[in-house]
């Protein structure tokens, strides 16, 4: 297991579209494993592969931060079965290191996907395990936060963003 770097805002894997996985291998579990390693040193409550440069349609979620086992979600292939709601919560990404928006997000999501044991499950979510879920299937259809802001914020956050990723600098808060 290892902790990998990850890919800021700008790099194309996170602008485009994460592949289909054809099989879950062991190559998989030691993708899942790194990114669960990942997430918990960031820290943070979420990963998506394409944030450490594979451009594959794994997510995992994880509310305790490698805390409590039991909690650890971890989904190949994941897709909507279904959203309710909407609300707006601020929220940030862990590729778009010292920015946070709000964009409108189910208030409720029930989603299906593969385990690593190449089984189907199910899971569903509300409040923030619902926008845990959202943010990481957006990352894997190649969207940020950012790309679902209100075109003033999106515009002027991009162009923040912009000369940030020019100049590779993400070591510092928002001024
Ligand atoms: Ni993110």
């Amino acid at each position: 297991m290892a902790i990998r770097p990850i890919v800021k805002w700008g790099e194309d894997v996170l602008h485009a579209p994460s592949a289909t996985v054809p099989e879950v291998t062991d190559d998989i579990r030691a993708l899942l494993d790194d990114m669960h390693q990942t997430m918990i040193a960031a820290p943070g409550i979420g990963l998506a592969a394409p944030q450490i440069g594979v451009g594959l349609r794994v997510i995992i979620v994880d509310l305790s931060v490698g805390e409590d086992p039991k909690q650890l979600i971890e989904l190949i292939n994941p897709e909507f079965i279904s959203r309710e709601g909407e609300v707006k919560e601020e929220e940030g990404c862990l590729s778009v290191p010292g920015y946070a928006g709000s964009p409108l997000r189910p208030r409720f999501v029930r989603v299906k996907g593969i385990g690593r044991d190449g089984t189907e499950r199910v899971h569903e979510g509300e409040g923030l395990l619902a926008r845990a879920f959202c943010h990481e299937i957006d990352h894997i259809d190649g969207k940020l936060f950012v790309d679902r802001l209100t075109p003033l914020k999106r515009d002027l956050m991009t162009r923040k963003l912009r000369k940030r990723a020019k100049a590779n600098d993400w070591d510092d808060q928002e001024p």
